[in-house]
């Protein structure tokens, strides 16, 4: 059903013919890994590749207000089974983190078709933009923007490190960008979303299992801290009495740290990052007079993420202060806590034989989804609980049961009557076809 090529341990390309496709797009000689950002040269040609695969499968492509891509096969209606997941990437992530969800739901129409399933309903494979905010800073920014979460005109004035504008970077790309917000034409559309996705922990690897369903999203959000002092010459400056906001900023991350490592030796969820920083103006020879590090915190509620992010901030105001300089935080996006609809994360589980559920550190598309339609996600195991980094992985063997698990998923939903062929691993079981608005 799905033709897999084996690929030696560890290494990241190719394992199915459709990820071989793309094995070289956007590659980062620098960083290693992958570097995909919206709108550039990389992720426009993968847009390219993706468009011309559906099209080769039959699948009418359009790319919606928010710059999202969706591939429809037969008629787009109300009530549509949807799949798929993103193409752009974090700087230096993997091949799989996105792609795989992608590949793997076009090799799942490529697997019912030749199975000779007709869709009872509306069915399309949708590719989102922008999931890593990567360019753009804020995540999942093209399920943001179609649920409304993430407003046109706040999307416009988003600017890249560059400082070139969302507005001005789309419309380079030739993307229209005056109509991008909530589109409700859209989210009427769809039954409900099923993502496929590289796992990005180590969950299935301590069961033991090449595919699960997700139960839940950790909030999580991101933070601008701009630290604020005197910039002066790195040789004529006394050490005394100097206002150095990179030594402030270098506290703080400690702080970041151990506040984190703190509550989760207590016993809770708690996820504080610090992977991004500019020093302003950035001179070998020069204290800096302003310096940016951004904070990527999540917890097991909102409340709790909340709390954590309370407490980095009054830590790094202390440091601020301590060195004299001054500190201003701003959330620069923000995705609740999300618990996947239970009854459709269990019968995807049965219907593919009692795959077991885990819960999901890292945020999705699905997850903003989650609160306007039906979603569900399935995970397909990651040997190396690595991602956002080049050495992310997946088995020839378990990219094969996404696709199987997948593709069973789909023709319950899209054949009437039909019994999910069995789940890797598992006895058949079954999902009914859904009714007009069920799931
Ligand atoms: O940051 C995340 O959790 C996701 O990979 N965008
Ligand atoms: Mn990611
Ligand atoms: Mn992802």
């Amino acid at each position: 059903m799905t033709a897999v090529v084996s690929a030696a341990p560890g290494d990241g390309s190719s394992i199915l013919p459709g990820l071989r496709e793309i094995d070289d797009v956007g590659r980062d000689a620098t960083r290693g890994g992958y570097s995909r950002h919206l709108w550039g040269d990389a992720e426009l040609s993968l847009r390219q590749w993706f468009v011309s695969r559906a099209e080769a499968l039959g699948l009418d492509v359009e790319t919606d207000r928010n710059a999202n891509i969706w591939a429809w096969w037969g008629t787009p209606g109300q009530d549509a089974v949807v799949t798929g997941s993103h193409l752009d990437s974090v700087p230096g992530g993997g091949a799989f983190d996105g792609p795989l969800g992608v590949v793997s739901a076009l090799d799942a129409v490529a697997a019912l078709q030749a199975l000779g399933v007709k869709p009872a309903r509306p069915f399309a494979v949708v590719v989102f933009a922008e999931e890593e905010g990567s360019r753009f800073g804020v995540a999942c920014l093209g399920s943001r923007l179609m649920t409304g979460k993430t407003s046109g005109d706040a999307a416009r004035a988003l600017v890249d490190s560059d400082g070139v504008s969302l507005a001005s970077a789309g419309n380079r790309a030739g993307f229209d960008v005056t109509h991008l917000g909530r589109d409700q034409a859209a989210l009427d559309r769809i039954g409900l979303f099923i993502e496929l996705h590289v796992e990005q922990g180590r969950g299935l690897i301590d069961l033991g299992e090449p595919v699960a369903v997700a139960t839940s999203i950790l909030a999580h959000g991101r933070w601008r801290m701009r630290f604020s002092g005197q910039g002066n010459h790195a040789g004529a400056t006394l050490m005394t009495g100097r206002r150095d906001p990179v030594v402030a900023a270098s506290r703080a991350i400690l702080g970041v740290q151990d506040i984190a490592l703190g509550v989760e030796r207590a016993g809770e969820v708690a996820r504080a990052t610090i992977g991004r920083s500019h020093w302003n103006p950035g001179g070998t020879n020069v204290i800096a007079s302003t310096a940016d590090v951004w904070l990527d915190a999540r917890a097991g509620s909102d409340a709790g993420t909340r709390a954590l992010v309370a407490a980095i901030t009054e830590a790094s105001q202390e440091a601020a202060t301590r060195e004299g300089c001054t500190v201003s935080i701003v959330e620069e996006s923000w995705s609740g806590e999300v618990q996947f609809d239970v009854a459709l994360r269990s019968r995807l589980s049965g219907a593919l034989g009692g795959v077991p559920a885990l819960p999901s550190g890292a945020g999705h598309d699905a997850g903003v989804l989650a609160g306007d339609v039906p979603t569900a996600m399935l995970f397909v195991r990651n040997p190396t609980g690595i991602s956002h980094a080049p050495e992310e992985w997946a088995s020839a063997a378990d990219c094969a049961a996404g696709v199987e698990a997948l593709t069973s998923i789909l023709r319950s939903l899209l054949v009437e009557g039909a019994a999910a062929a069995p789940g890797p691993g598992g006895a058949p079981g079954r999902l009914a076809a859904p009714g007009p608005g069920g799931v």
